[in-house]
């Protein structure tokens, strides 16, 4: 099956519709530490966007490897650890503890972490294989709530559903235990990872979709556009860019991007390789995810060469030993040469279907103070609300944040924080395991609400 997945997929000749359009975007709140310029992640993050990589459980006491990734990343993706035969082995018995090392091994560090994947139909547990129809259908459902419940808050992007479409030039979904379920799967996947854990971006993911010409492309296109406009709750697209000679990086992935993003989801680089590893050609990603407002960041498949799922096509930005490779310097050159993310968008056509979010701005705390910034997913009807607490430059022992939600916005459920009120002057009060806050750290909670948010400006009071 893994052999016909990479098979070269017959490429269809689509017009180009809708390129060149870009949407307005949430701002990914990254601060750029002291070693800027220097890191992958810390560049990224000068640009607004993070740099990630996957991350296998049992390397994480592999120093040599551990050196690389504290110092280099920002983003974790667990490899395999967080994949259903490894979170549900059996029906309705959960293990996370792999996933958890990795979790709390990236988030202790400062790493956030997308979370891969909910709904697959690869790396099913033997029970679920073997079932179909409502009883895998309710499976599914009881599954991604489960996991995604479990991590609520921990996770920045969830690969709710991952390569649910078919390669070659047919359009169609592929066939799986899941798609016989039902064609509406898919959204009812992301209806449950929304409810479970609101603060996260969902995220379709799959590859085989960077060339803009190819069906699978457009096919997946047409139903991120078609969740759009009926409000499924969808608010990323993720490119595993796992680029081969089967499947080369085209000049057409910018276009990719931007059409998506002109769709209003935010787009991310989800898994990128390259054979051989060109450096112009990872330089070339790099700066067409520069180019994408709403592109938030790229993942890399691995470390090391020898870290990689194909590591004989050498496709990584580190040699197995460790060394920095051609690649890597392209990277972190074109990371520090990209211009800084755009606070106002260009026109876009077709337009977003949702309203640009302007992002936050941070002014610096007071003594004894405290900021609050908040980022805001918007989608038709209701909002995500993810804000952050930052202690000035005394530790906070409490913090109140304010906002003031525009007529007609009504707060449905509130995480790590005590809220007071739901319509109007909202109150946020730290609960027991967040109210310390160290000079200049910060800590996060958010909200759901009804309604649409507009610009929201908070307050934050200490004590
Ligand atoms: O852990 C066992 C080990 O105990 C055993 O000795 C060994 C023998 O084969 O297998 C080990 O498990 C392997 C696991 O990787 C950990 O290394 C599995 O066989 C192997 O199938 C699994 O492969 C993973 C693959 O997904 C499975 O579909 C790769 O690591 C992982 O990089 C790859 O990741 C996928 C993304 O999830 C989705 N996109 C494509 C990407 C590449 O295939």
């Amino acid at each position: 099956m893994r052999n016909a997945r990479w098979r070269a997929a017959t490429r269809a000749a689509i017009a180009l519709t809708g390129a060149g359009a870009l949407a307005a975007g949430m701002a990914l709140v990254l601060t750029a530490p002291a070693s800027a310029g220097t890191t992958l992640g810390a560049s990224a993050a000068e640009k607004g966007r993070y740099f990630g990589t996957a991350v296998a459980a049992f390397k994480l006491s592999d120093s040599a490897y551990t050196t690389i990734l504290n110092r280099e990343f920002n983003m974790v993706t667990p490899e395999n650890e967080m994949k259903i035969d490894a979170t549900e082995p059996q029906q309705g018995r959960f293990s996370y503890s792999s996933a958890e090392q990795i979790v709390n091994h990236a988030r202790s560090r400062g790493m956030q972490v997308r979370g891969h994947t909910l709904a697959w139909h690869q790396q099913q547990p033997s029970w679920m294989q073997g079932m179909s129809g409502s009883a895998l259908r309710q499976a599914m459902l009881n599954h991604v709530t489960q996991v995604a419940t479990h991590f609520r808050g921990q996770i920045y992007a969830w690969d709710v559903v991952n390569e649910a479409f078919e390669d070659g030039n047919s359009g169609a979904r592929r066939d799986s235990n899941l798609q016989r379920t039902g064609n509406d799967w898919i959204e009812a996947a992301f209806r449950a990872a929304r409810a479970a854990d609101p603060g996260a971006k969902l995220c379709y993911n799959d590859y085989n979709t960077d060339n803009w010409t190819w069906a699978k492309t457009q096919a997946v296109y047409n139903m991120v556009r078609d969740f759009k406009s009926r409000g499924v709750p969808i608010d990323c697209v993720g490119f595993q860019s796992h680029f081969n000679n089967e499947s080369p990086y085209a000049s057409n992935y910018r276009t990719t991007l931007s059409s998506f993003a002109a769709l209003g989801v935010d787009v991310q680089i989800t898994e990128l390789d390259i054979q051989g590893a060109s450096a112009s050609t990872y330089r070339s990603v790099v700066e067409d995810c520069l180019a994408v407002a709403r592109c938030n960041g790229i993942t890399v498949w691995g470390i090391r060469d020898s870290d990689s799922w194909r590591s004989s096509q050498t496709p990584l930005l580190f040699t197995s030993s460790g060394a920095k490779k051609p690649a890597y310097d392209a990277v972190l050159t074109a990371l520090n040469n990209g211009t800084t993310p755009p606070t106002t968008e260009p026109p876009t056509t077709p337009p977003p279907t949702d309203p640009p979010t302007d992002p936050p701005t941070t002014p610096p705390p007071g003594p004894g103070g405290c900021t609050a910034a908040v980022t805001v997913n918007q989608w038709t009807g209701g909002f995500v609300a993810n804000v952050r607490v930052t202690a000035g430059s005394s530790a906070l022992n409490g913090w109140t944040v304010t906002i003031t939600l525009p007529s007609g916005a009504t707060v449905t459920n509130a995480w790590s924080a005590d809220r007071s009120g739901n319509t109007g002057t909202t109150n946020f009060r730290n609960v027991a395991y967040n109210g310390q806050v160290g000079a200049g750290q910060s800590t996060e909670f958010g909200f759901q609400a009804n309604g649409t948010a507009g610009t929201l400006t908070p307050t934050c009071a200490a004590g």
